[in-house]
């Protein structure tokens, strides 16, 4: 089967864990630090804005601390978001407002979001969907215009880029998610991104249990070096030592995995051309870079689901990225979204991963051109 994700790790991230088992040291270290330093290049920030965690959910449900979302307070979402983003607003007692999003990108824009707005408003989350940025300057406009805080959910977007700045580094809050089935992959880990500094102490001490004072080693100048304080009840969510050696590794890799899925969206534009009845993704602006974390068609004649199963038949597996929550029952979310209803019926995401080779991407469009031919 031809995989739609697949991750590509070799002997540079073996021998970086191995290093990490010799200094007998396996926790949050000196290999974290060197991940969030090179991070910081890479996404053109300072090290102060940037934390690791163990996963990108931990940080949707730490926005809504860090932004005091709870009871009788609104965030507004694209319906096609992740469903940990739909949980961490849920959790707090807060109000889930779906709002619907571009039918072709399927991301969210200032138009929908507006809709949406009210008194309750207390942020708004979107998603650059498959690593397409959204178009963040009328967003950001409408952040500073209601003074609502945006949080960007760049889990898939760890090479897109508007006008300029990296994705998840517009708002007020970003993140990015290296779990198994992403580009740069560590296992499970992630990297949390804050503007405003203060705010990022507060998070990365959240996810330590809100510990004031560390207890251990680093605080042997203190008598009693066992007693601690805390300043909220937080979790434990941090990288370890091991998994940051496998970033590290990545991070370096990042670039030339970039190139290659690039390519490949390269030769799907080319060949699918001629399958006329599927409509292509369309070209991002020439102020945006993309992650091609995604490389979404659409068939706007109700074929979605048979040429998925046409496709597995023939040993190419496909999905649907994301389920929008509105038709998540327990969500209990109301609204009417006819974008995303297209989108959600028609799209389907074909496999995009950087060890594709240039025989499997030919045979992916032979199968989807001969369905046409076919069934068409
Ligand atoms: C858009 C989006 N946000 C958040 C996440 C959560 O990432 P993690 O698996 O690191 O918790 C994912 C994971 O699939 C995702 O696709």
């Amino acid at each position: 089967m031809i995989n739609v994700f697949q991750p590509s790790l070799g002997k540079e991230e073996l021998n970086r864990i191995e290093a990490v088992f010799r200094s007998n040291w396996l926790g949050k270290g000196a290999v974290n630090n060197e991940f969030i330093s090179d991070f910081a290049k890479h996404i053109k920030t300072e090290k102060e804005h940037i934390f690791t965690t163990n996963c990108c959910s931990e940080g949707l449900f730490a926005s809504m601390e860090m932004f005091g979302i709870n009871s009788g307070d609104e965030v507004i979402m694209p319906t096609i978001s992740f469903v940990g983003a739909g949980n961490a607003v849920c959790s707090r007692g807060a109000k889930l407002v779906l709002c619907d999003v571009d039918k072709r990108t399927l991301n969210v824009r200032a138009c929908d979001i507006e809709k949406k707005i009210t008194k309750k408003t207390k942020a708004v989350m979107l998603i650059h969907y498959g690593g397409i940025p959204c178009e963040m300057d009328e967003i950001l406009d409408l952040g500073r215009s209601y003074n609502i805080p945006i949080i960007e959910d760049s889990a898939c977007s760890v090479f897109s880029t508007y006008k300029g700045k990296a994705c998840g580094t517009l708002g007020d809050m970003g993140m990015w998610s290296f779990d198994a089935m992403k580009i740069l992959v560590c296992g499970d880990g992630s990297m949390l991104y804050f503007k405003d500094p203060e705010l990022k102490i507060k998070a990365e001490k959240w996810l330590y249990f809100g510990l004031e004072s560390k207890s251990g080693y680093s605080n042997s100048v203190d008598k009693k070096w066992w007693e601690y304080d805390v300043s909220s009840f937080g979790h434990r969510a941090i990288m370890n030592d091991i998994t940051a050696a496998m970033a590290v590794e990545q991070l370096k890799k990042l670039p030339d995995f970039i190139a290659r899925r690039s390519e490949i969206s390269r030769i799907y534009n080319e060949r699918l051309k001629e399958a006329e009845w599927i409509d292509l993704p369309l070209s991002i602006p020439e102020y945006c870079t993309h992650t091609y974390y995604f490389y979404h068609i659409q068939l706007p004649n109700g074929k979605r689901d048979d040429l998925a199963a046409y496709l597995r038949a023939n040993g190419i597996y496909t999905t649907f990225r994301y389920f929008p929550l509105n038709r998540v029952k327990h969500y209990d979310a109301d609204g009417s979204f006819p974008n995303s209803d297209y989108a959600s019926d028609n799209t389907l995401c074909i496999p995009v991963h950087q060890s594709l080779t240039d025989d499997e991407v030919n045979y992916i469009c032979d199968k989807i051109i001969q369905y046409g031919k076919e069934k068409m």
